[in-house]
């Protein structure tokens, strides 16, 4: 039987946000999603792995070091060594939770490859499919978990403060119905923002929600300017685009240019496998300079239907086959380093709310995030915090004292967005122009009132304007780095 009064509510149902809930037992958990059946989430959608030093040569020493390489060594260190020594039981504990990962035929761990990492560390469940065989796991058991209840088809739309804590939310329904739930903590599980740009490999779904709920309650938010492009999406038109996973990099895959000449030659000693600013900005430079940029895959053998089941399909459904031709590539937004700034705890600045997964911002991405760091994240600081909330002490305080509603407010209307898009791809994307920044920051700070996308937008180009040097993902044209 499970209980209708939560104690905790989870507002998301990502890898983050179920990690986090089934962490918590016993403590009762409301988990609140957009969707009916928990589809819709970025994780669902990953097809790198997790990152994990679990190969006899590897050691999460070096795994910190990749990871702040990559991160431009903005990173916080601490967070950082926390992490990538908490990979090997976050794998362990989606085993023991039902993930079945990729082995050879001696029962090891088969370990990929991806950018900006020294050597293969990455885990896979059904080849690029990882995500989606997460997903999949951690949902059968939220389902089956007595402490967990799942609330589907809501978003959350105000954050509820008593004397300044956040002591609960409100939802509301496709129909438009609301309701209130108080609980001793809130945690925002929510996602990215790469719905807010043109092009991206994110779902619909990631649009900044939780960070404009975070910006209501008057949270601290860090590191905006931060946003990563991945090299690789499939160019094939509009906004959504399958990802190219760069696993095909590790496999042998090549990156070339329209007359077949290898577009990272001298540009990084890792190659195609340099951290994915660097990548990005060069398919983004030879796109801007007239020419077009390709993933040249055919070197790669073995059985595709086994690795790479969820590329081919992509392919496929544009009429594509990897195994035969190099695929058109374009950056895409990817992934937020920034967010909600957190402890590893994802204790917020506001008492009672917390953040976790992409939406938070705890430091152990730095200026760019290394590759499958994002779901070890989610897993782990998920695992964490749940368990911390299980620990504090879960009753909602009392009922008196002064209270306000943090209203999320009303979207951007739906003809507003698509020029919105436009304009932080075109100003807030892999490369940046100073002067561009500032005139977008003040265009939407004057539209500010129009819809909370515009909010999440304007506090984002502030970010942007307020560092004057590049640093990671944050590229400035013509600015020191
Ligand atoms: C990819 O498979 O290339 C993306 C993995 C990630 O975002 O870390």
């Amino acid at each position: 039987m499970k209980s209708a009064q939560p104690s905790i509510v989870v507002i998301g149902s990502g890898v983050a946000g179920m990690a986090t809930a089934l962490s918590a037992a016993p403590a009762n958990v409301c988990l609140i999603c957009p969707t009916h059946d928990g589809s819709g989430s970025a994780s669902a959608l990953a097809q790198g792995g997790v990152a994990a030093a679990v190969g006899a040569d590897d050691s999460a020493a070096a795994h910190a070091r990749d990871t702040l390489e990559a991160g431009a060594w903005h990173n916080a260190a601490a967070a950082v060594g926390w992490l990538t020594g908490a990979a090997r039981p976050a794998v362990a504990w989606l085993e023991q939770h039902g993930v079945r990962f990729d082995r050879d035929g001696e029962g090891n761990l088969q370990l990929g490859r991806e950018g900006g990492h020294a050597c293969n560390r990455i885990v896979h469940a059904g080849g690029d499919a990882t995500g989606a065989a997460l997903v999949r796991a951690l949902q059968e058991c939220c389902h089956g978990a007595a402490h967990v209840q799942w609330r589907g088809s809501r978003e959350a739309v105000a954050l509820l403060l008593r004397d300044g804590h956040v002591v609960g939310v409100r939802t509301r329904d496709a129909d438009g119905r609301d309701e209130s739930l108080e609980a001793a903590a809130v945690v925002l599980a929510t996602g990215g923002i790469g719905a807010l740009y043109a092009h991206t490999s994110n779902p619909a779904g990631a649009g900044g929600s939780g960070l404009s709920l975070a910006l209501a309650a008057g949270a601290e938010l860090r590191d905006l300017e931060f946003v990563q492009f991945h090299p690789t999406a499939l160019a094939s038109g509009g906004q959504h685009l399958p990802l190219l996973t760069e696993a095909l990099r590790g496999a042998g895959a090549r990156l070339i240019d329209a007359e077949d000449r290898p577009l990272m030659a001298g540009l990084h000693p890792l190659g195609d496998l340099a951290p994915r600013d660097v990548v990005a900005r060069r398919v983004w430079q030879v796109q801007h300079a007239g020419g077009a940029a390709w993933l040249d895959a055919r070197a790669i053998t073995g059985d595709w239907n086994r690795r790479f089941p969820t590329v081919l399909a992509a392919c496929h459904a544009h009429g594509l086959d990897p195994r035969q031709t190099p695929l058109p590539i374009t950056p895409v937004a990817h992934f937020h380093m920034g967010g909600v700034a957190t402890d590893l705890d994802g204790r917020t600045s506001v008492p009672g709310l917390f953040a976790v997964g992409e939406v938070a911002c705890n430091g152990v991405h730095g200026a760019n995030r290394l590759a499958s760091n994002s779901l070890l994240e989610a897993v782990a600081c998920g695992r964490r915090l749940g368990r911390m909330l299980a620990g504090a002490g879960t009753t909602p305080g009392s009922a008196r004292g002064t209270h306000r509603w943090a209203e999320r407010g009303p979207a951007l209307a739906t003809d507003a967005l698509p020029s919105l898009r436009e304009l932080l791809w075109r100003v807030a994307g892999p490369v940046r122009e100073m002067s561009e920044l500032h005139a977008a920051w003040h265009r939407c700070n004057d539209a500010a009132a129009a819809g909370w996308q515009m909010r999440v937008a304007t506090a984002l180009l502030r970010a942007a304007c307020r560092r004057r040097q590049s640093l990671g993902a944050h590229y400035l044209q013509g600015a020191p780095a």
